[in-house]
């Protein structure tokens, strides 16, 4: 037989290399050893360690192990340079960014080729998806940066922003990163992963070829001690970071009661979920795109295959397959699929893990052939038999290995997604569009994919839910995360008043002398009046020492019962907005028509004017009834034959700290808003002046507000806001007091990642009517983004 008969006998790959010269020589010009770029200048290497190509070992260059003066030095030439650059006008800086992205265009294939060098990831995948990817997200953010004065009227940006990326996607996750935060006008200290420095140096270059200014962006290379000393670092105003939950969970600690701004975008372990009804064969090659793009190791990979029952046996079948036909090989090789995995200590981690479901029973299957014998490379995995427990199904694996699970009805394959502690993406297989966009609604994730996967564009907010993570990137909602109020750099710090200590009424010592036989007022929990589990009260007095009243001492016991009361009330989130807005009218006419006990009341605690109070709490029902079915979504339309229609939804539970003073108000204007974008709240009322809220209980009675949405619970306030934090049936809570205790509450969230807001000891008058507006509906909520595909 001649050649091209055999060729087409066996219809064997032939190899296809991508050719690295071009990449050599730009690491040859800098001699394959780098330092820092800082101040739009490279810094001479210090000590050093390697960036070598996980498919050959082959070392390819020395970077620089950032040290903390390292890291001060760039963070003074961000500081110095911020003035300068976010006093550009947005059409100034929107040329930096639209030339850059010109750049990345112009040099796509260097980058492409150097990033698979560098990471291991197959040449198709850079070449096609990332840096195109790359440049189209400094594209988008040139036109955000052209229109932010218009569209972000009175916002203004953070300043120094400290970004700390991971390997996966290099480049791709630094163009996350730049490309807002300089849209916005602050000015960046970058540091790559240590797996993956190099595309990172090359944008250096970019950014000195584009001419932009000195010190805008600086990139300092090195490890996890580097990243720490960027968020310690006293002057920088915001991090943002990519990476594993561990350490996400490592920053939001150490940024507690720092003013820093956070978001984070972390790990996953994210469904895949096919329904019966599905177009198998699509659903296959989703599947292919889910799990090994990038070998797996995607923080939204749809690592865990939920296939409906009947089809189960049917459908694995053609997963393995296709598996079968999946080339593992040089990632330069333009026809392989699955490429190195990015270090060996990576591919050591994935055979640990594996290890330990297998002895926790599952069964695993790879297709038969051979991967190269040397350098990091695994075969496919596909992993049944499994128990929710196991380990391959609860951890995240960041490796080319599918777990495979059933479910009968669409109610149990919502359960079982919605089963972990992550929450970025989850994809749903239908051909029964009504199907499809019912569960998605319910899929506690920020990326729902139907009918498609891995679909990312910058026009769409990608980010999670839970511990994956909060904030977004991408999106208006990522452009606002770079941006803040302009009011909040000038909040001076609130007068310090005592708190949490009960204030024993004057001449009184003995407690039994209550001053009102039968005025204990109770606690209200799940719509029923409660006293408190401790069976201790709280008096209640004048500012002249007075004794008004009593309200009980909450404990843990209570703030447990009413976590769980306003878990049990979720399907408030999920009424119309329009019959939330009318509860929230009912209350405000409520309140209005009992106004003078209310405003007798205030004066009777506080001494303050209790008419303006009222009033002010009334207008603030009012005002958000009124947002209640305004706050809302919007329908993007990236460039893929799909609609993206970002949802706006509840954090879930929130937790009210409110402030001692302003006894109805201060809790009004938290619960309002919360309310209103429909989540269910536990609120801790003033604990000096607490007899307003539990007041307040008799009017929610009277207001058709269901059982368990406001939960209120007495007592001392920083005691309370610790539980609620700690707390992981809470996903929210805002917090108003001094600064050490907002620190306390910031720090003690870290264990289910809640989003906070914390007033840090600084007056936020809750009675200045910008909180009417929208300022805290975009904390009480989270974007959803659903892609929906079209086309027959
Ligand atoms: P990692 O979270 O340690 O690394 C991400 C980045 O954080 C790197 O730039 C690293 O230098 C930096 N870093 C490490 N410790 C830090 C600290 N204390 N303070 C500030 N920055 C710090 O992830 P790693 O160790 O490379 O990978 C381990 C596992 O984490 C993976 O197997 C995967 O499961 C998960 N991971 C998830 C990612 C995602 O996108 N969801 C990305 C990378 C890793
Ligand atoms: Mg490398």
């Amino acid at each position: 037989m001649n050649k091209i008969a055999q060729i087409f006998d066996s219809l064997d790959y032939g190899p296809a290399p991508e050719a690295a010269d071009q990449a050599n020589a730009w690491l040859n010009s800098h001699d394959r050893v780098f330092g820092h770029f800082i101040d739009g200048a490279w810094t001479a290497p210090g000590k050093t360690f390697a960036s070598t190509n996980p498919a050959s070992s082959e070392k390819l260059a020395e970077v620089t192990d950032g040290t903390t003066e390292d890291v001060d030095t760039a963070v003074r030439a961000a500081r110095a340079a911020f003035p300068g650059w976010s006093a550009l006008s947005g059409y100034e800086r929107g040329k930096f960014l639209y030339a850059i992205a010109r750049m990345i265009q112009k040099h796509s294939r260097l980058l492409a080729v150097l990033e698979t060098m560098d990471n291991g990831k197959p040449i198709r995948e850079s070449r096609d998806a990332d840096i195109p990817l790359v440049a189209r997200h400094f594209y988008h953010h040139a036109g955000w940066a052209t229109h932010l004065s218009s569209q972000f009227p009175g916002m203004v940006p953070y300043g120094v922003c400290g970004q700390i990326i991971p390997w996966n996607f290099p480049l791709l996750m630094l163009a996350w990163k730049i490309a807002p935060a300089l849209a916005a006008g602050n000015t960046v200290v970058l540091k790559p992963a240590e797996f993956t420095s190099l595309t990172a140096l090359l944008f250096a270059e970019i950014c000195e070829r584009v001419g932009l200014p000195k010190g805008v962006v600086n990139i300092v290379t090195g490890e996890g001690e580097t990243g720490a000393a960027i968020v310690n670092h006293p002057d920088v105003d915001k991090i943002a970071f990519t990476g594993s939950t561990e350490v996400g969970k490592i920053i939001r600690a150490a940024t507690a009661g720092s003013g820093k701004g956070l978001s984070l975008e972390l790990g996953g372990k994210s469904p895949y979920i096919v329904f019966e009804d599905a177009d198998l064969d699509s659903a296959v090659e989703g599947l292919v795109e889910a799990i090994w793009f990038n070998q797996g190791q995607v923080c939204c990979a749809g690592s865990r295959l939920l296939v409906q029952e009947s089809i189960e046996e049917r459908f694995i079948a053609k997963v393995k397959t296709r598996m079968a036909k999946l080339r593992v090989g040089d990632p330069l090789d333009k026809s392989v699929d699955i490429g190195a995995l990015v270090a060996p200590v990576q591919v050591e981690r994935i055979r640990d893990l594996m290890q330990r479901g297998i002895a926790e029973g599952a069964e695993v299957y790879e297709p038969d052939g051979q991967v190269p014998a040397t350098g990091c490379f695994l075969k496919p995995a596909l992993v049944t038999n499994v128990s929710p427990a196991n380990t391959l199904v609860a951890e995240e694996i960041f490796g080319p290995v599918l777990v495979a699970m059933s479910f009968r009805t669409p109610e149990e394959a919502v359960a079982l997604a919605n089963n972990t502690r992550y929450g970025l993406a989850a994809t749903v297989w239908s051909e029964n569009i009504n199907l499809a966009l019912d569960i998605a609604p319910k899929l506690k994730a920020g990326v729902v994919w139907i009918n498609g996967t891995n679909n990312f564009d910058a026009a769409v907010g990608f980010g999670g839910y839970k511990e994956s993570g909060f904030g977004r990137e991408g999106g208006r909602e990522g452009m606002a995360s770079y941006l803040k109020p302009s009011w909040e750099k000038d909040l001076q710090p609130a007068p310090v008043r005592p708190h949490g200590e009960p204030v024993e009424p004057r001449g009184r010592a003995n407690p039994l002398d209550a001053g009102h036989l039968d005025q204990t007022a109770k606690m209200y929990i799940g719509g029923k009046q409660a006293r408190p589990d401790s069976a201790y009260n709280r008096p209640v007095v004048s500012p002249d020492g007075t004794s008004v009243g009593e309200v009980g001492e909450g404990n843990r016991k209570d703030i447990r019962n009413a976590v769980e009361a306003a878990r049990a009330a979720s399907g408030w989130g999920t009424t119309a907005a329009h019959t939330r807005a009318q509860i929230l009218y009912y209350l405000a006419e409520n309140l209005d028509y009992r106004r003078t006990e209310f405003a007798a009341r205030i004066k009777a605690q506080a001494g303050e004017d209790g008419d303006r109070e009222v009033a002010l709490s009334v207008e603030r029902l009012f005002a958000f009834a009124g947002w209640a079915d305004k706050y809302d979504g919007a329908v993007h339309n990236p460039p893929l034959r799909a609609v993206a229609a970002a949802m706006i939804e509840p954090l879930g539970v929130i937790g009210i700290v409110a402030p001692p003073s302003q006894p109805l108000l201060g809790s009004i204007a938290l619960i309002a808003p919360a309310l209103a974008m429909g989540n269910t709240v536990v609120v801790v009322p003033s604990d000096r002046s607490p007899l307003s809220m539990t007041d307040f209980y008799q009017v929610l009675e009277t207001s058709d507000v269901p059982s368990g949405v406001v939960n209120i619970v007495t007592g001392d306030s920083v005691t309370l806001a610790k539980t609620l934090a700690e707390h992981d049936g809470v996903d929210g809570m805002w917090f108003v007091g001094p600064a050490d205790a907002s620190a306390m509450v910031e720090k003690a969230s870290v264990g289910n990642l809640k989003q906070t807001w914390t007033s840090r000891g600084l007056d936020y008058d809750l009675a200045d009517p910008r909180f009417g507006g929208d300022y805290f509906l975009g904390k009480a909520t989270q974007v959803k983004n659903v892609w929906i595909p079209y086309g027959a």
